[in-house]
């Protein structure tokens, strides 16, 4: 892809966010070590993601990417991995059925333990420690040891994520992911006293399945009733583990990242001469940006150019994080951007990292009111604009855990000690995340009714 660029070529930009591992040693002796395991992902699905990514930008799929905030060892379970896939299911039904068009699913899984800190140290207790970096890199535990960078961690979270993986594929294609199935999940959720809103819509998918069922499309007759594509993704922070992953694709020669299907540069690295924009230049994957307040026109051309040197459809994935009410300033102007390159983008919202706040207990939340209110300025601003939203990107889990407030079971202020779980940013939980897709859906569907009567 990349004419001249190698994986390793990272290490002499400057690099911010990453640890400074004492043991230089025991760093090399990982490196090494990863870079003879097999990779997690293979060029082909990372391609084949591309090109469905490539409709999402033309408004022909939509793009659901979610999951942890942070994936830790300590949560790592069947049955976390089994219900967050399970819940994403459920939402790309209720999206498939409003946008009426295949949904992308991605998860922010198998892969995302690094996490960009806004200090290099915090106050716990009253005594200063490193800051927690992800579990790839140190403890989340506040003592010296724990919060001290540890190589081995890699190892750690290759691991995790291979056995991540090899359940994911096998729930995708071994009959879990049945759209009856996962319908049927949808309807007990929709019988909840509030949900009212949501039975209409859920009524109406249980009528389209028995429609097609009656016409002879069932999971028998139509395999792709019963599996699904689902492809991992993460934040391409910790180099060394990206570098140690990278290979070269036997078909094309291409390098690809190993570690997951999609990558994405954060917030906080999009440095256009920077260490994390200069690894992810080269591989082939499906790459995600993500755009906030402080992302400038001018830069956001170069980062474009750079990372999608042959306006390649499908490759770059703009995430825009501006919190709610700060869309319209933002989101034209960066529109403005891409149509003055020509470039060929995905537009999704990530609704999450621009409206996190410090609830009266000290916990960090976010407030399911703003939460929606940002995607839905993200619409408008498209609709205004004549350009398409591509998707959405959540923070969510599948665990009934209290770390968002809001929603139609009403999370308050002083429910979020019950069950608060992230090692990182709070995240919707299942009831959360469904409720949005429903309202997502109902955009996408308007959108959809809009776009028809100018048709007409
Ligand atoms: C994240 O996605 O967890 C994250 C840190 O986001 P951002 O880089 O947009 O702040
Ligand atoms: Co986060």
């Amino acid at each position: 892809m990349t004419k001249g660029w190698t994986k390793s070529d990272w290490r002499a930009k400057p690099r911010v966010q990453m640890p400074d591992y004492p043991d230089t040693a025991a760093l090399n002796t990982v490196e090494a070590q990863l870079a003879k395991y097999p990779p997690l992902v293979f060029a082909g699905e990372a391609r084949k993601l591309k090109k469905q990514l490539a409709l999402a930008g033309e408004g022909k799929a939509f793009l659901l990417q979610g999951g942890d905030c942070a994936e830790s060892f300590a949560e790592f379970s069947a049955d976390n991995i089994r219900d967050t896939f399970r819940v994403m299911l459920q939402m790309a039904v209720v999206l498939t059925y409003g946008a009426k068009v295949p949904v992308i699913k991605v998860g922010r899984m198998a892969g995302q333990f690094a996490k960009p800190r806004s200090a290099n140290t915090e106050i716990i207790g009253g005594v200063e420690y490193p800051s927690y970096r992800g579990d790839i890199i140190n403890g989340f535990e506040a003592t010296a040891e724990a919060r001290r960078p540890d190589p081995a961690r890699m190892l750690q979270a290759y691991t995790q994520a291979a056995a991540s993986l090899n359940l994911l594929r096998a729930f995708s294609t071994g009959g879990f992911a049945d759209i009856h199935r996962v319908h049927s999940w949808t309807l007990g959720f929709a019988e909840h006293d509030k949900a009212e809103r949501y039975r209409e819509l859920s009524n109406r998918i249980s009528d389209a399945l028995d429609f097609m069922s009656a016409a002879g499309i069932n999971s028998d007759s139509a395999p792709s009733l019963a599996t699904v594509d689902f492809y991992t993704s993460h934040e391409s922070l910790l180099l060394e583990y990206e570098e140690a992953l990278c290979r070269v694709d036997s078909i094309t020669g291409q390098n690809v990242a190993g570690s997951g299907h999609m990558i994405w540069i954060g917030d906080r690295t999009r440095q256009p001469d920077g260490a994390h924009v200069e690894f992810a230049r080269g591989v082939l994957n499906p790459i995600g940006l993500k755009c906030g307040p402080t992302t400038m026109a001018d830069d956001l051309k170069v980062l474009m150019a750079k990372l999608n040197p042959q306006n390649e459809a499908g490759r770059l994935t703009l995430i825009a994080r501006f919190g709610a009410g700060k869309v319209g300033e933002n989101l034209p102007r960066l529109i403005k951007a891409v149509q003055e390159e020509g470039a060929n983008v995905v537009w999704s919202c990530d609704p999450m990292h621009g409206n996190t706040i410090k609830a009266a207990s000290g916990y960090k939340t976010r407030p399911f009111e703003s939460v929606l209110r940002e995607v839905r300025e993200f619409f408008q601003i498209h609709k205004a604009e004549g350009t398409v939203p591509g998707g959405v990107h959540f923070e969510m889990t599948g665990q009934d855990v209290t770390e968002c407030t809001g929603g139609l079971r009403a999370v308050t202020d002083e429910n979020l000690s019950d069950r608060y779980h992230t090692a990182c940013d709070p995240r919707l939980n299942a009831s959360q995340s469904l409720e949005l897709a429903f309202l997502v859906s109902e955009e996408l569907s308007a959108q959809r009714e809009a776009a028809r009567r100018v048709a007409l």
